[in-house]
């Protein structure tokens, strides 16, 4: 008979996770408090919490270096796989998946050693990304002076998070995934369910649980959030462009494709928990961008804005937890949580460590009977 698994949370962490230990023959069950549903309807005073419709998202590359948290290696061979995942379901899907391929761009005025590296083809930190990656002439830079260092482009891939995230959905409950909207205190509470409140048969055993909750309920004292503040805009974009400013705050465009707008950002704050939107933010934002690349104004001169977003990105201390623990009197839960800005870039390098973990975890319980 086919274990049971049981994801908690349907952010772009868990659906991911959850399609992929379906794959791999397992039995799943979602249970979360919040499911993807249309942006334009998103709440963000009662969905604050869920961060996945507040996302951009594009892929950006963050390479590993000596001089970075050893973390960071572990997380782009996340973002390799992922973007494997993108072009797959790309091209089978093109129309209905909400994945765009286009132009990544950025600009750096502060560039660190990872991308330094990148400049010294010779060097044995160099890696070779995939997607065409190049570096820009400096006559390809912002003309403002000379404050961009270091630029480079490569062909990578936006999603428009609700789009993709029911793609996600629908696909999941297609092949025969079931779904419970409930909040739970914590995650091992599921090993207590009966079988029916999870869609399934009395008696029905859990083997193990995926704890994608985000941000979460119960506090994990490494996590926090990071505050993100965006514009979107009606404008589309021909390419996703990131500029870092020497002050370390960031400019860039993600567009969303399937008539989505762009999304224009964005802030990082570190434990800000305002809901609101600021204004001034909001201008600063759009106004930078413009001049950044002034070709999303157009004819017309300036942006069109739809709506502000707030997001708060489920940031933790360390980076990201994928890894899996027995939980004493309960069982064994599979974490896959604190993403931060980067959760759509890694979510399928994620989702395949989560169906390692619960294999491992599944074949050594087998062992010991
Ligand atoms: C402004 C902004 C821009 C961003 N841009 C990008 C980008 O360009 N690229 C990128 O990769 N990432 C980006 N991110 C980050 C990305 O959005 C997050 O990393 C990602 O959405 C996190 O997904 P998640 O599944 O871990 O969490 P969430 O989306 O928060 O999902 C958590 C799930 O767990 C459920 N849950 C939580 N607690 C409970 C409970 N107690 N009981 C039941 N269910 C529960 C929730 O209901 C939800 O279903 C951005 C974020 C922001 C805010
Ligand atoms: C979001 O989470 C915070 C911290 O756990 C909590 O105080 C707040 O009530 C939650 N907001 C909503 C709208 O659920
Ligand atoms: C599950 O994940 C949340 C983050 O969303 C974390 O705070 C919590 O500690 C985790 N649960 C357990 C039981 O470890």
């Amino acid at each position: 008979m086919p274990q049971h698994v049981v994801v908690v949370g349907a952010g772009v962490i868990g659906l991911s996770s959850a399609i992929l230990l379906q794959q791999a023959r397992y039995t799943v069950t979602i249970v979360a408090r919040d499911f993807p549903a249309p942006f334009e309807t998103m709440d963000p005073l009662t969905k604050i919490n869920y961060t996945s419709p507040w996302g951009g998202a594009h892929n950006r590359w963050v390479p590993p270096h000596p001089s970075l948290p050893a973390t960071l290696a572990r997380e782009h061979a996340f973002s390799l796989r992922t973007y494997t995942h993108m072009q797959n379901l790309h091209a089978s899907h093109p129309d209905t998946a909400g994945i765009t391929f286009l132009k990544g761009v950025e600009y750096l005025e502060r560039p660190g050693p990872e991308h330094l590296a990148l400049s010294t083809p010779s060097n044995p930190n160099a890696l070779n990304l995939p997607g065409n990656f190049r570096l820009l002439e400096e006559s390809e830079f912002p003309a403002d002076g000379g404050r961009v260092k270091w630029g480079c482009e490569y062909d990578t891939w936006c999603v428009n998070p609700m789009v993709y995230c029911s793609f996600l959905l629908r696909r999941f409950v297609h092949r025969g995934g079931r779904v419970v909207a409930r909040e739970l205190r914590r995650p091992e509470e599921v090993f207590a369910m009966i079988g029916s409140e999870l869609g399934g048969n009395d008696g029905e055993a859990v083997a193990a649980v995926v704890n994608a909750s985000g941000t979460g309920l119960v506090p994990d004292p490494d996590m926090t959030i990071t505050r993100g503040q965006t514009c979107l805009v009606a404008e589309d974009c021909d390419a996703t462009v990131t500029r870092q400013n020497a002050d370390g705050s960031w400019t860039f465009c993600v567009p969303r494709g399937f008539e989505g707008g762009t999304v224009i950002g964005g802030t990082k704050e570190v434990n800000n928990w305002d809901v609101k939107p600021s204004m001034e933010v909001r201008a600063e934002l759009l106004k930078k961008f413009g001049e950044t690349y002034p070709k999303i104004l157009g004819e017309k001169g300036e942006l069109t804005v739809v709506r502000d977003i707030v997001g708060r990105r489920p940031t933790r201390n360390g980076g990201p937890r994928v890894e899996g623990e027995v939980m004493p009197g309960a069982g064994f839960v599979m974490h896959a949580y604190g993403l931060g800005g980067r959760g759509y870039e890694l979510s399928w390098g994620v989702a395949e460590a989560v169906v390692e973990g619960v294999e491992a975890q599944i074949r050594g319980a087998e062992a010991r009977l």
